[in-house]
């Protein structure tokens, strides 16, 4: 880490390394844009962790610039006092307090924003659709005024540097690209109009907040569209954004069409956006930050090292832990809980209107989720060593609990086991190591190998039971399911692959998609019949759109509607919607259509008075993310 740590300046701001936490919109914030008790917290405990600088989440410089009643607003005097709680509270950590100013453009709804969308041009937002009003001079004249008023305000409640979102096909990035900016006036056309826009709010910023204050742009550098920006291109925008008067550059990539480039998913690689910073370092003489898929700090210092940037923004990596820069200086490398990029962070804000993390149960719950030292020291049994229980045990031992954690296997991990078995999923077995360094360092007495009974539980007569059995595959009762081709998932994952067999997998679920992605990966031809109209069910929806394009680009042929009515030899038969059969051919028939709770031990000692826990897939098959949560927050308050 011989680069990572090392100060670093932008103008007169000293940064203490080289670690940013970029923007992340948390929405621990109140209806209307305040800020609440929660989100300054948050933003304590990410200072805390060691980045140099944190960069507050994108703060809406006017009502209708907002993607969510909950984001956070700098449109007010009214607002300055609690984005001062989150300003001081960074500092006095010890990091650089900075901001960030947005306006959603087109990419929001209008029954968020009671109105029609604003836009460069009548182009509606290709991801949520609906129509748009185009922006006339007068209103861009008003808009530059208000970016100006945010930037005022910023510095009044004490941040240090101010960035402009004018990246993710918001409404900066709108302007700045031919895809979404259309216009024949002053502010489209060529790259001088089209940065027109960026430039206005630049020159009237810097003119009210004087020469020395440190701002910064942060821009999609490549869209990945057609018309959209590349980075040749970028690089002739940001000189001229330059010479307006930027001092720093966060490059990330990515628009409203193409959300896989901004909060890249696990089938990315690392730092997958670094080569663009490079590429931009080299042709301005601004500090460069990269940004995406920076998780460790590796990964970090490489990227320092080599210069392809002077500073790297971990976002999701501080959210999973944001104690991940002070664990990489002290050489803790092992107790770092690095981020599986499994984007539920972004799932958890569009399905509940909440920031959640699968490895971090503590996200946005900083206060209720502190481990304190228990009371009365018990003696705790936790039955299965899946998510659920390996949590559940080290947080009771970390709390002073006497913890015995049985696993029935000779390995950690229950089926995160198997998941982490597909080629793009193997960096959720850090997850595994993470929790299984917890068990070790809170000294949880581990007893391997060992199935839990009735006696069991009697023989080591603890205070406490918790049941974390997990779940077991289902099989579907009909003719043939006894023949040899058909195994469960789970077979398939832990076995050998590179047998290639033409297979059928029944169930186009998260697990039967996951299942032919490896099969298909590794040669063999496969068919999924899935019931429902739609395969991949609730996969989070960015990982979805690019699972199921290598699912086609593997020509895994997909039969929805169909259902499966017997196996025979070498072939199934299934039934369309209408009715009629087909039979299909299969060497291997893999059954993934759903799980069952293995709750056998739960019926066996429910009559023996002990006090029992239920937690994870045991209680309701579900996610890592649900066990992992239940598991920690049991072994809070026991
Ligand atoms: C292929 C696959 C991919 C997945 N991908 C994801 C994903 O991407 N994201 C996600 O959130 N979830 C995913 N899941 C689901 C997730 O792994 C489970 O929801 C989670 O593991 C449940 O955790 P758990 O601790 O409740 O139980 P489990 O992980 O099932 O662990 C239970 C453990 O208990 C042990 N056990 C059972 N009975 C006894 C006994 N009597 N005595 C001792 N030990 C016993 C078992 O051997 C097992 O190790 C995936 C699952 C699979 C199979
Ligand atoms: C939950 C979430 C919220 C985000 N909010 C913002 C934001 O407010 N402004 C912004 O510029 N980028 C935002 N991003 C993008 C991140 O700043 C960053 O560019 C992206 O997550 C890739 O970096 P990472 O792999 O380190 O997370 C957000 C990302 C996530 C996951």
């Amino acid at each position: 880490m011989k680069h990572l740590f090392t100060p670093f300046q932008i103008k007169n701001l000293t940064l203490k390394n080289r670690i940013v936490l970029p923007p992340l919109a948390s929405f621990l914030i109140e209806k209307g844009g305040a800020v609440t008790d929660r989100a300054v917290e948050h933003y304590r405990r990410r200072a805390a962790g060691g980045p140099a600088m944190v960069i507050m989440e994108a703060c809406a410089v006017s009502p209708e610039g907002v993607v969510s009643e909950n984001q956070a607003r700098i449109d007010s005097d009214r607002l300055i006092e609690g984005l001062s709680r989150i300003a001081a509270a960074i500092r006095a950590e010890g990091a650089v307090p900075a901001i960030q100013i947005h306006h959603a453009g087109r990419q929001t709804s209008a029954k968020v924003i009671k109105r029609l969308p604003l836009a460069p041009s009548p182009l509606p937002c290709p991801a949520i659709r609906g129509d748009v009003a185009p922006l006339t001079v007068g209103q861009i004249q008003d808009l530059i005024k208000k970016f100006a008023d945010a930037a005022v305000r910023s510095r009044e409640a004490g941040f240090e540097l101010l960035e402009i979102h004018g990246a993710h096909g918001y409404l900066i990035n709108q302007f700045l690209s031919r895809y979404s900016n259309i216009r024949e006036d002053g502010y489209g056309g060529d790259i001088a109009g089209r940065t027109r826009f960026a430039r206005d709010i630049i020159s009237e910023i810097r003119n009210r907040l004087g020469p020395s204050f440190p701002i910064s742009f942060k821009i999609s550098a490549q869209e990945f569209v057609p018309d959209g920006l590349t980075v040749e291109e970028s690089i002739d925008i940001l000189k001229l954004l330059v010479a307006a008067g930027i001092d720093a550059i966060q490059v990330s990539a990515g628009n409203d069409s193409t959300p896989e480039w901004i909060c890249q998913p696990m089938f990315m690689q690392k730092a997958c956006l670094a080569e663009s910073a490079a590429a931009i370092k080299k042709a301005l003489k601004i500090p460069v930050m990269a940004v995406g898929r920076i998780n460790d700090p590796w990964t970090a210092d490489n990227i320092i090292a080599k210069d392809m940037a002077d500073l790297v923004c971990i976002g999701r990596g501080l959210m999973a832990d944001p104690e991940m820069p002070i664990k990489a200086q002290e050489g803790r490398f092992d107790e770092i809980r690095t981020c599986i990029a499994c984007n539920t962070c972004m799932q958890s804000i569009y399905r509940k209107g909440r920031l959640e993390c699968l490895v971090n149960p503590a996200l946005g719950r900083e206060q209720e989720m502190q481990i304190v030292p228990a009371t009365q020291p018990k003696k705790v049994m936790v039955v299965g060593a899946g998510p659920g229980g390996l949590n559940a045990a080290w947080v009771a031992a970390k709390r002073g609990h006497e913890v015995h954690l049985y696993e029935k296997q000779s390995y950690l991990g229950g089926q995160l086991v198997p998941g982490s078995k597909t080629a793009y999923k193997r960096e959720m077995q850090s997850l595994i190591n993470f929790q299984k360094r917890q068990v070790e360092l809170n000294g949880v007495i581990c007893h391997m190998g060992q199935e839990v009974t009735a006696q069991t539980v009697q023989e080591e007569n603890p205070d406490v039971v918790i049941l974390a059995t997990g779940s077991r595959p289902i099989l579907p009762t009909i003719e043939g399911i006894d023949e040899a081709s058909v195994v469960t998932f789970d077979v398939v994952l832990d076995g050998d692959v590179q047998e290639n067999k033409t297979t059928v997998i029944i169930g186009g679920g998260s697990t039967g998609c996951e299942v032919a992605y490896h099969l298909s990966e590794n040669g063999s031809p496969v068919t999924i019949v899935e019931l429902m109209p739609k395969i991949g069910g609730d996969i989070e929806a960015v990982t979805k759109k690019l699972l199921i394009r290598k699912l086609k680009e593997n020509n895994v042929r997909i039969l929805t509607e169909h259902r499966l009515l017997r196996v025979g030899k070498n072939s199934l038969v299934v039934a369309g919607p209408d009715g009629s059969e087909k039979v299909i051919e299969a060497q291997r028939v893999v059954v993934a259509i759903g799980i069952r709770q293995d709750d056998t031990i739960h019926q066996q000692i429910k009559s023996l008075g002990y006090e029992t826990h239920v937690i994870g897939d045991c209680l309701e098959p579900r996610t890592a993310k649900s066990a992992i949560y239940e598991g920690a927050k049991l072994g809070r308050s026991i």
